[in-house]
Formats: C-alpha cells, sequence, structure tokens
C-alpha cells in the first residue's frame, strides 16, 4: 500500500467493476462539472455519522441501513421516496422501541445508482450487448443504445442524488407527522402475523408513549424531535465518486461529500485494489461488505488499512453470509477482529447470501430466510463477546411483491404480480414492517415469547 494518498491515488491500482466510456473526452468534461458543482452533504454531517456509528460500535445505538437495491432515475419522484422514508422511520420507531437505543438510519438511497455484475457482457439469442450496471451507467433495455455507457448519466445521477435529499431534508423538516402515531400506519397484515398479539402489543405501547409525550409536552412529537437521516450508497463507481470528493475549509482531508456512507461491495474489497486505495484515504465513516470468502487474517489486514487509527465509527463490516454459512464464518471473523484489538460497528446484511432464483427464472429471496440469518447474526455477536450494532436491508416502501413470504405468505407464483425491482428483490412495506418487529422482539432479549 502506497504512503501517499490523493483522490487519484487508486487509477494506479487494478479497478475491477469500472466502466469503458467510448469518449473519455465527455467523460472528463462531465467530471469536472461534478466536481465544479456545490455537493450533496457536509462535513459536519459526515462527521456527526462517525460519531454515532462509533456508539454503535459500543452497542449504544443501533444502525438501520435500507432502500433499494439499485435506484432507479425515474423512481427520483415524491411518492416513491416518501413511501421509502416513511418506512425506514416507521422501522425506525419499532426498533427503538424493541431495543431502548437510539437509531441511526442510513438510506441506501440519493446515490445508489451503480450497480457491480457477475459479467461484463449478456448475451440473448446469440446477441451479447454490455450488462447493465446501473442507472449511472446505462440503461436496462437490451439494445445496443440502450447499454452504451453514457458519462451524461453521471451528471444526471449527480442532479438526481441531490434532488432525492433535498426532497427528502424536506420532509423531515415538517409535514411528516403522521409517522410517528401508529395509529396511521397501514397494520392489516399483522392479522395474519405468527404472534399478531406481540405485535398489536408493541404498536400500542408506542402509541400510549408518544401520547404521553405530547400530552405532558403540549406539543406534537414531530415538532419536538428532529429526526436525523444519512444517506449511504455503494462507492463502486471511482471516478464519480473522486469528482464528489473535496478538502473543506477548516478541516483536515478529504471528504465524499456526494453522500455519508460510501461502502466498498463484496466484488471490490481487494486489499491491493483500486477501491480499498480510495476509501482509505477518506474521512467519511465507511463500510465494507464481507461475504463467505473473508477469512480472518485478510479481514484484520483489511481493518489495519481501512481503520490505521483505530477509530469507533470509522469501520462499519456489513457481513452478508447467507443463513447456511453465517454459523460457519462468521465467529472466526468477529473473533480475529476483537482480538486484534478493532472496535468497528457490526451490521447484518442478510440479503445478499439468500438470493435464489425460481424455476420459473425470477430473482427472488425468502422472508424466512432473511430472518433466520439475523437471528444467528445477533447469536454469534453474543457468544464471542461482540454487539451486532445493526441491519443492512434491500426495501421499498411500495407494496411490490419481489420477496417470498411474510404474513401475508407470499408465494412464488404471487412474484411476477408486481416485481419491479431491476436487480435484486427488496422487501415491501408490510415484509419489511414486520421484520422491524420481529428485531425488535430480538432486542428485547425475549425471541421465545
Ligand atoms: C448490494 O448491496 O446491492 C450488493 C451488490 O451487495 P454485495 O456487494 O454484498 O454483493
Ligand atoms: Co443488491
Amino acid at each position: 500500500m502506497s504512503a501517499a494518498w490523493t483522490p487519484g491515488s487508486w487509477r494506479a491500482k487494478a479497478a475491477t467493476q469500472q466502466v469503458e466510456y467510448s469518449d473519455p473526452e465527455e467523460l472528463q468534461r462531465v467530471l469536472g462539472r461534478i466536481s465544479g458543482y456545490l455537493k450533496i452533504v457536509t462535513s459536519w454531517e459526515i462527521e456527526r455519522l462517525e460519531q454515532q456509528l462509533g456508539e454503535a460500535a459500543r452497542g449504544e445505538r443501533f444502525l438501520l441501513q435500507g432502500g433499494d437495491c439499485s435506484e432507479r432515475f425515474a423512481d427520483c419522484q415524491p411518492h416513491v421516496i416518501d413511501a421509502k422514508l416513511k418506512i425506514l422511520l416507521m422501522m425506525g420507531m419499532v426498533l427503538v422501541h424493541g431495543g431502548n437505543k437510539r437509531v441511526i438510519r442510513v438510506g441506501r438511497i440519493a446515490g445508489q445508482y451503480a450497480k457491480p455484475r457477475s459479467s461484463d457482457t449478456e448475451t440473448r439469442d446469440g446477441v451479447t450487448l454490455p450488462s447493465y450496471r446501473g442507472d449511472l451507467v446505462n440503461r436496462p433495455a437490451f439494445t445496443a443504445a440502450d447499454r452504451a455507457p453514457d458519462p451524461a448519466r453521471l451528471l444526471e445521477g449527480f442532479h438526481r442524488a441531490a434532488m432525492t435529499l433535498n426532497f427528502i431534508r424536506s420532509l423531515l423538516a415538517g409535514g411528516f407527522g403522521s409517522v410517528h402515531h401508529p395509529e396511521a400506519w397501514d397494520l392489516s397484515f399483522v392479522e395474519h402475523a405468527d404472534r399478531p398479539e406481540s405485535h398489536r402489543e408493541v404498536v400500542r405501547s408506542i402509541e400510549g408513549g408518544v401520547r404521553f409525550l405530547e400530552t405532558m409536552l403540549g406539543r406534537q412529537l414531530e415538532e419536538l424531535i428532529n429526526v436525523e437521516f444519512f444517506t449511504g450508497h455503494e462507492g463502486l463507481h471511482l471516478a464519480w465518486e473522486q469528482a464528489m470528493c473535496e478538502r473543506p475549509p477548516l478541516r483536515d482531508g478529504w471528504y465524499d461529500l456526494g453522500s455519508h456512507f460510501p461502502w466498498i461491495g463484496e466484488r471490490t474489497r481487494q486489499l491491493d485494489g483500486a477501491h480499498v486505495e480510495f476509501f482509505r484515504g477518506l474521512r467519511n465513516p465507511i463500510g465494507v461488505k464481507v461475504g463467505p470468502s473473508m477469512e480472518p487474517a485478510e479481514l484484520v489486514e483489511l481493518c489495519s488499512v481501512l481503520d490505521p487509527d483505530h477509530k469507533p465509527g470509522r469501520l462499519t463490516l456489513i457481513h452478508r453470509m447467507g443463513r447456511d454459512r453465517i454459523g460457519d464464518r462468521l465467529p472466526a471473523l468477529v473473533e480475529a477482529v476483537l482480538r486484534a484489538g478493532w472496535t468497528v460497528t457490526w451490521c447484518c446484511d442478510p440479503m445478499h447470501g439468500n438470493t435464489y432464483t425460481t424455476s420459473g427464472g425470477i430473482k427472488t429471496r425468502r422472508f424466512d430466510d432473511i430472518l433466520a440469518e439475523l437471528e444467528q447474526a445477533f447469536s454469534v455477536h453474543e457468544a464471542v463477546g461482540s454487539v451486532l450494532g445493526g441491519v443492512h436491508f434491500e426495501l421499498t416502501g411500495q407494496d411490490v411483491t419481489e420477496v417470498v413470504g411474510g404474513a401475508r405468505g407470499m408465494s412464488e407464483a404471487d412474484l411476477s404480480r408486481a416485481y419491479e425491482s431491476d436487480v435484486d428483490p427488496r422487501l415491501n412495506y408490510e415484509q419489511s414492517l414486520e421484520m422491524a418487529f420481529l428485531i425488535a422482539r430480538r432486542l428485547r432479549g425475549n425471541g421465545g415469547r
């Protein structure tokens, strides 16, 4: 690892999952424009998030991360963003109630536009075209024009990310009151759940708490609390991320001001690779996905490169093993990091190790597999004296049919009704809220009740 870091030092390293543009001059022109723009988030917000993630690492807060696998430009619409924010806030309230800890909300939103792919190309009926790499790069339709990487999309992505976060900030600043009042939530699915009484009890208890506070203080809850919300995305497209880096006045070092929390994906976490090189020099708190092929010594080495100062909050390790691998793979990794003296924020992504394709060719996940991986994650951390500091979901606030199971018993045959994702399947509104009830039960430590 070279000692001298600059926002462009990653260019000397091997970069996987990068895009070939046919017009490099146009690419440079676009990147130059982005560099010159006012950016999307601020350094003080980034520092606040790092401090809060440090508290999550020590078990004093709980991180809730969620949003689309891949945000579409077309979904930069009020009703879509509104629904996503609402479900994250509702889940957050349920988790606060369950864990008695403050929740950190980080959306996979306002910039989650670039996707890693297992193959650079896709072949259909003898025709081979570049793979769809997310709206930041190209379009999903299978034509040469749609699949050609277009630098103008980098600019479009920057603008859409800024618009999305601007809208979120407006929603949070007012007019979002019903979220704090569970009597206004759609809870009809609860009647179909395994233990509806226990879910109803949580809802009554939150309602009671909110009413009590409002009565005591003579104000509406939304006037009293300032809901903080942060953004994150996979920092995959390094040229785009670099263009959003700045050294703000009165601060030391470089911040990626495109989002608060960028993370390195499972496919780009090579120790000697370009992504690790880029991320190591950022002042943002950063995440790394950790899949089942990770070895303990490699993970410790990654910690020493990405978090040389052992700063709680700096590094979030997002494990995504799959329900059948987590029990084998996770304990040695957590023990190794603990033994080596790092306090990282451990977060469980129970989505990406549990994807399968139905006999009808639809990519999906089972609600029960997702829950089973989460349950095991809590147990593994407890058993080795660590703490699970958060969860990471692919979800949406809308009524899509992408994940099998949940209280309504979504079946594989139901999936085609409203399957919208171009990439990975997401929990829908009801499945997300149900998942929050089940995690909250676990956080309360009465998983068997
Ligand atoms: C993702 O988060 O959408 C993703 C591609 O995950 P991973 O890097 O863990 O495979
Ligand atoms: Co995904």
